[in-house]
């Protein structure tokens, strides 16, 4: 039985698809069996972070209504053969699918796989409840900026009604010339403001956006060894955690930090 985990947030635009992707990638290339649902109804975001949507024939609808079997809708990663996406339906068909039905589909795929990643839409209302209702764990991402831990927060609350026996969180975007500056709120204060377990911190890093654009995995950046550690964190239950700043330390680090500046 697969774990049923739901990559969530409140705010759009925080990193949600971007490490649904990366951590499958990550989790796959550990050699487990993965399964990306698209629950962005319409926005369908994490085909073109996967780079497959040209590949697309069917999609979740078309298993819910029974015009395709769940095998021919998935679509196998070509970089790493245990990866699949189930991809998500057109904005018409958005209204009409509920949380049941994608729980249905879950949980065909579930015999089948080690992990099911479900990347949540932004907001509160149906789709959120879509992507939710079918996962055990919650991982929820946050920026380091006040609105995004405010989003959070509520989402944390809205998550308490549902049967999750795991909720914890992903720091994403920090940067870290501006951590030592203290231009942004620190890992602890976060940590401590939303009070749940710590499971990753992924640093901005403009590889994972240039990438991740092009269908592109974080490879070889900062960004990549981030998720690496948190992979191995969602596996095994180690507390890693990436360390931002160590690039800035030092008389190399003042200097990049002079640079990063400027730019
Ligand atoms: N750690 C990161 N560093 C740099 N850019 C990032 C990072 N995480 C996400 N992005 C970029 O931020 C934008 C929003 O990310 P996305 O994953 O689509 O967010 P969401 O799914 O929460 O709406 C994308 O352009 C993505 O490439
Ligand atoms: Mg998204």
């Amino acid at each position: 039985m697969a774990r049923k985990i739901v990559v969530t947030s409140g705010k759009g635009g925080v990193g949600k698809t971007t490490i649904c992707a990366n951590l499958g990638a990550k989790l796959a290339g550990l050699g487990f069996r993965v399964a990306l649902l698209d629950a962005d109804i319409g926005l369908n975001n994490l085909d073109v972070v996967m780079g497959i949507e040209n590949k697309i024939v069917y999609d979740i609808a078309d298993v819910i209504n029974g015009k395709c079997r769940i095998k021919q809708a998935l679509i196998q990663d070509e970089r790493f053969p245990t990866l699949y996406v189930m991809p998500s339906a057109q904005l018409e068909i958005k209204s009409s699918l509920s949380g049941e039905q994608v729980k249905l589909v879950v949980d065909m795929l579930s015999p089948n796989f080690d992990y099911i990643l479900i990347d949540c839409p932004a907001g509160v209302d149906n789709g959120f409840h879509r992507a939710v209702f079918s996962a055990n764990e919650a991982l929820v991402v946050v920026t380091p900026h006040i609105s995004s831990i405010r989003d959070a927060d509520k989402v944390l609350s809205i998550l308490s009604n549902y049967n999750l026996h795991s909720k914890s969180l992903i720091i994403n975007r920090v940067r870290g010339d501006m951590l030592l500056s203290g231009e942004i709120i620190s890992i602890e204060k976060i940590i401590e403001l939303l009070n749940i377990p710590i499971m990753g911190v992924i640093p901005d890093d403009d590889a994972i956006s240039t990438l991740s654009s092009l269908g592109a995995f974080a490879y070889g950046t900062t960004g990549a060894k981030a998720f690496s550690i948190l992979a191995e964190n969602v596996h095994n239950g180690s507390k890693k955690i990436y360390d931002c700043t160590y690039r800035y330390r030092g008389f190399m680090g003042v200097i990049r930090r002079n640079i990063k500046r400027k730019v």
